[in-house]
């Protein structure tokens, strides 16, 4: 059966864990005599903008031998209404895998239905898991396993904060949730979520004594109507020097980019010495690159 990676339950525990260590086990070894993907390609589908998604993608697939398609609605018959199982069908026959960004889970599953080879999730409405494999890569970099650990996620219970719920269960850690009213994440995750996620009633809460402080930005895009809205909706929801002073001394800041200095976070944290958002970053390029060798080929027992 076709295996998808359309949110990060898609994989088990087991799995998850092998991925993120072969993760950092391809950075390590950079070998650019590893060529498992000669021949094959990714076709890449995105209906919003990206600089990390798309460049390690496409960076990982030229690492790895292969080849990598960029397209839009605007450049393909999506954007003619040409329906997303048909473009599944026809894709699928022609590419070895393939990713899409969009603003609906719902049109991905459907995609991922029609499709003869793996589907990846590169952000939808609802999750990021390709984000929260490269940010687990980055918290066993920085602090070994997050078992046992406390994370604290402060502002919007978006997609990335769906992903980080998935995550705490996936892993074993805890989950604060300080989201204001109105900004919440999803209910039916939370509930999946069990005891691992706690929601608290104030970003203090969430950060007391936390291994890991994270935030995302609080106008994810297609939101750009809500903007000021939402900039007196997250007032008091900043992670600041004031804020990081309250987790543990040893604390990591994590954001999945891009930043907003001086809105969701503090330009003193993101530059600062806690932040660790630059590995963060180039850990797409790794963990996506495990990711695709699980699904395309299986990663190497050893
Ligand atoms: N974090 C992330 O997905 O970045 P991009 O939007 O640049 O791909
Ligand atoms: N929550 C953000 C993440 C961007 C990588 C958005 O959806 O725009």
């Amino acid at each position: 059966m076709t295996r998808h990676f359309l949110e990060l339950t898609d994989l088990s525990a087991a799995e998850a864990r092998r991925i993120v260590a072969r993760a950092s086990a391809l950075k390590q070894l950079r070998d650019p005599g590893y060529r498992p993907f000669t021949g094959r390609t990714l076709a890449m589908i995105f209906t919003k903008s990206s600089t990390r998604t798309r460049v390690s993608f496409e960076a990982g697939m030229a690492r790895f031998g292969g080849h990598a398609l960029f397209l839009t609605t605007a450049t393909t018959q999506l954007g003619r209404d040409e329906p997303i199982a048909d473009t599944a069908r026809v894709l699928s026959r022609m590419c070895d895998a393939i990713m899409i960004r969009n603003d609906s889970q719902a049109q991905q599953v459907e995609l991922a239905a029609h499709s003869r080879v793996p589907v990846i999730n590169g952000l939808s409405d609802m999750h990021h898991p390709c984000q929260m494999l490269a940010d687990l890569q980055c918290w066993f970099e920085h602090r070994g396993d997050p078992a046992g650990k406390v994370a604290a996620w402060i502002g919007d219970g978006n997609n990335v904060c769906h992903s980080w719920i998935q995550a705490a269960k996936k892993f074993g850690f805890t989950l604060r949730i300080a989201a204001p009213p109105g900004y919440l994440p999803s209910a039916d995750l939370l509930k999946a979520a069990g005891l691992s996620v706690q929601m608290v009633a104030s970003p203090a809460d969430a950060v007391r004594d936390a291994d890991l402080v994270v935030t995302d930005t609080w106008t994810s895009m297609g939101q750009e109507a809500e903007t000021q809205r939402r900039l007196a909706a997250f007032a008091g929801y900043q992670v600041d020097d004031a804020l990081m002073g309250k987790a543990r001394p040893d604390a990591i800041f994590m954001h999945c980019l891009p930043a907003h200095r001086g809105e969701e976070v503090a330009a003193s944290v993101i530059d600062g010495a806690q932040s660790v958002v630059w590995d963060e970053a180039e850990n797409r390029l790794w963990a996506q690159m495990a990711l695709l060798e699980f699904l395309l080929v299986g990663t190497p027992s050893s």
